[in-house]
């Protein structure tokens, strides 16, 4: 291929050897279940008690769950959407201008996961920002579409609140304080990935994103209404998370998973592509700032249970996570005690 990225404006007929993934790794689209879904939870609802019943079940169930009257303005979602397809849709030469493969870095468009890592490619380009605190990286953001970094930035700040919501009543459905989980990550970095999941030849031989769990401890995810992509993978079959309108669809990362002991999952899931559409989705994630020493809540390794994970720190963490490829083992499971 002679281009850095997917969105190039050609248009494939065949996937490309290095796109294919060998037999046994396929996604087997005909095999996705399509008969149930993740729970869909009304946060305007008036009894919390029962929204924390429901987390609660969520993330044991499932580790995923989508999120209505959820405090987000509409016109805030359909800003973000709109530009970021039109980021997408500007010329090859004015995206490559933010192209690089390198993770360290805190603004870059980029492809597939990890290009220099993973054998095989995934059919995903995608936009990595970081969100938090906004007066440090608004300043390196595209200025091109030129709303961008206004859209994007009030973007953040209401998902970042939606967020914060959920955090609590994500402590307090574990039994604990509702401040634990924020007191515990302390001041938490917030990423973007603006994803775009061309049209692609050949769906069945390849994914946007492989298997994998989100190595950070919230994610939020806005997902395209047309094209349905996302897929979580329960009791050892994968479910379509279908789009639903007005709603995010969140789920725990490996940060709640070790600070939970276990009890709430973060669980595997991926992107497939499409033949004939294009998908986008907009993921942001709330991490813990670097030095957050993420340890399981004592009150859940009382009573003879034992911790399952040993301390570490986010950014020990992190830089675990980059070194690997994305569909190998749960990064957690190097961590355990
Ligand atoms: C991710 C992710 C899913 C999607 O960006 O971590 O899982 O549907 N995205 O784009
Ligand atoms: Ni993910």
């Amino acid at each position: 291929m002679d281009t850095k990225v997917l969105s190039s404006g050609i248009r494939y007929s065949n996937l490309p050897a290095n796109y294919v993934r060998p037999e046994s790794e396929r996604p087997r689209l005909s095999e996705v279940s399509e008969c149930e879904d993740v729970p869909v939870i009304d946060l305007g609802c008036e009894d919390r008690t029962h929204i924390i019943q429901q987390i609660c079940h969520a993330c044991m169930q499932y580790g995923f769950f989508q999120v209505i009257n959820h405090g987000v303005s509409k016109e805030t979602v359909e800003k973000m959407l709109q530009v970021a397809h039109d980021f997408f849709e500007l010329p090859l030469e004015e995206k490559l201008k933010l192209y690089s493969d390198d993770p360290s870095k805190t603004m870059r468009l980029s492809t597939s996961f990890n290009v220099n890592k993973e054998k095989v490619h995934n059919w995903r380009d995608y936009l990595r920002l970081h969100c938090y605190p906004l007066h440090k990286y608004v300043p390196e953001w595209p200025s091109n579409p030129p709303p961008f970094k206004d859209i994007v930035s009030n973007y953040c700040v209401e998902v970042r609140e939606l967020g914060y919501r959920l955090q609590e009543l994500i402590s307090q459905s574990l039994g604990l304080e509702k401040d634990y989980i924020k007191n515990v990550l302390g001041e938490q970095g917030q990423h973007m990935a603006v994803n775009y999941y061309p049209p692609c030849p050949e769906p069945e031989l390849t994914y946007g994103l492989p298997g994998h769990t989100d190595p950070n401890a919230l994610t939020i995810l806005l997902q395209d209404l047309q094209v349905a992509g996302l897929q979580v993978l329960k009791d050892g079959k994968w479910l379509a998370v279908n789009p639903q309108s007005d709603a995010f669809v969140i789920n725990i990362g490996d940060q709640l998973q070790a600070l939970s002991n276990g009890r709430y999952k973060s669980v595997w899931h991926r992107a497939v592509v499409n033949a004939n559409k294009e998908r986008m989705s907009v993921a942001s994630f709330l991490c813990p700032f670097d030095r957050a020493l993420i340890s399981p809540a004592k009150p859940l390794t009382e009573d003879g249970c034992e911790a399952v994970y040993r301390d570490f720190t986010y950014a020990e963490y992190y830089s675990k996570f980059w070194s690997r490829n994305l569909d190998q083992e749960h990064c957690l499971e190097l961590f355990k005690n």
